[in-house]
């Protein structure tokens, strides 16, 4: 294909340069006359490995070539991929102005070109920001519309400084966000030789997966340097630590507890992560990040209470009301937390928990519902049915599998309020959950 790319940054170039090396024709536009120069000059305007010999080997080829015109880079090509800087202001916002420069420029060359037009943003950009602010740049400045002129597609990427060239030949996936199926075929066409998943979603989700990767790359290496700093202080080396906790693949370094839903709980988690701030904090030792977890938690408990209050009902029927399915342990529950909230401002509240029942009528766990909790204790219902007439909103609370009826049978009287996600992929359940 015969490709531009704005931007000839450390993602610009090593893209444009890849992408040659696969066999297209591309065309790099900067402001930067020298990188712009360098380039010509088949030299790297960046420093990364292997990227010398192979920017010297596309341009030798005559597959890659640069420069400052951007209305002839579109004119003379089928896909532009913008790669521009998008750096923090500084109150930390995000700094769209290069973008929108370039999708003013894209925009004003596409009025003089009558075929179809690709235009890919590759820069990162927060959710929302293609649509509001790009796309209506690029439609006013042509006069054309997306979709039907021109395509227009999200691809974020991922790789690192330093292994860029190697991650952009082996990424773990390649993310498309589309505007329309054609735009998203002939990005996907573009990728056909790398051996690597293709997740095509809409333009929205994609932006905020980039996001959602850096930032948890960023908890990874916060949350390994406290635990390290904690470490320390107690005479354990952190290294030895985290790279046995790495060990664990099926509850640590795992998609395990990596879904939204509602706050943790449990006789586990809330307690340890108060002991171990509790001894941080004794030691003098700095962790913003593990000390703002059981805040985090709570606002979730809090979220709950503000959705379920939302829709001016009084009976309330909970399905699950220990931290998860299978399992009588109300100690912390997150839920039980919810049902206090609620049952303290004069909500009528019937529970169905069928562990939880059975345990408050013959299991070990009977003395801390009766007498911890007994007010809980009270609500509790050993007939489902009896829950679900009662209910004008429905809590989904733990994920048994026997609540899942709840959400296929659909009571057009009832509200379901779905904390664990059974509903997932319907619209109602994007508005009836707290995290998603
Ligand atoms: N560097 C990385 O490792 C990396 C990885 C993934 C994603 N990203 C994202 O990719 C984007 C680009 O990052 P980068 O590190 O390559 O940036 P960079 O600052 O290295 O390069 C940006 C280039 O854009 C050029 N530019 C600015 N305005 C222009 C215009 N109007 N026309 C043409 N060129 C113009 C600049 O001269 C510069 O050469 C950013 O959004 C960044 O967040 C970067």
């Amino acid at each position: 294909m015969e490709i531009s790319i704005f931007g000839l940054g450390y993602v610009g170039t090593v893209c444009g340069a890849c992408l040659a090396k696969s066999g297209h024709r591309i065309v790099g536009v900067d402001v930067s006359d020298h990188k712009v120069e360098l380039i010509n000059s088949g030299r790297a305007p960046i420093v990364e490995a292997g990227l010398p010999e192979l920017i010297a080997e596309v341009v030798e080829a005559g597959r890659l070539s640069a420069s400052q015109d951007s209305m002839s880079a579109v004119l003379e090509t089928e896909v532009s991929i913008v790669c521009v800087g998008t750096p923090s202001r500084d109150d930390g916002s995000l700094d769209t102005r290069y973008l929108e420069q370039v999708c003013h420029e894209i925009g004003t060359a596409l009025k003089e070109k009558a075929d179809y037009h690709l235009v890919v943003i590759r820069s990162t950009i927060l959710p929302g920001a293609v649509m509001e602010v790009l796309l209506p740049i690029l439609e006013r400045e042509s006069g054309k519309k997306a979709g039907v002129d021109f395509g227009l597609a999200m691809n974020p990427e991922f790789l690192r400084e330093s292994t860029a060239i190697a991650d952009f030949y082996e990424p773990e996936m390649t993310v498309i966000g589309e505007f329309d199926k054609r735009s998203g075929d002939i990005l996907e066409n573009l990728y056909a030789g790398i051996e690597a998943p293709i997740v095509r979603q809409s333009i929205e989700v994609a932006e905020m997966i980039k996001y959602t990767c850096n930032v948890w790359h960023a908890t990874k290496v916060s949350f390994a340097n406290e635990i390290g700093s904690i470490a320390k202080a107690v005479g354990v080396d952190g290294r030895t630590v985290m790279k046995i906790v790495c060990e664990d693949k099926k509850l640590n370094i795992s998609s395990y507890y990596m879904r939204p839903g509602f706050a943790f709980g449990g006789s586990c988690l809330p307690k340890d992560v108060r002991a171990l701030t509790h001894l941080g904090r004794h030691l003098d030792v700095e962790m913003p990040l593990l000390d703002s977890l059981m805040e985090s938690n709570k606002s979730h408990i809090t979220k709950g209470y503000k959705l379920i209050s939302s829709f001016g009902k009084k009976k309330i029927g909970f399905f699950g009301i220990s931290f998860k399915a299978g399992t009588d342990d109300l100690r912390e529950s997150p839920l039980v937390d919810l049902v206090e909230k609620l049952y303290g401002k004069g909500y009528q509240i019937k529970i169905y928990d069928k562990n939880v029942d059975y345990a408050r009528l013959h299991g070990a766990n009977r003395d801390y519902i009766e007498y911890v909790i007994p007010h809980v204790s009270n609500l509790l219902n050993s007939d489902m049915s009896a829950v679900i007439d009662h209910a004008e909103i429905i809590v989904i609370g733990n994920p048994a599998e026997e609540f899942k009826t709840l959400v296929q049978q659909q009571y057009p009287d009832k509200i379901v309020v779905d904390l664990v996600g059974f509903m997932e992929g319907t619209t109602d359940a994007f508005q009836n959950g707290i995290c998603w």
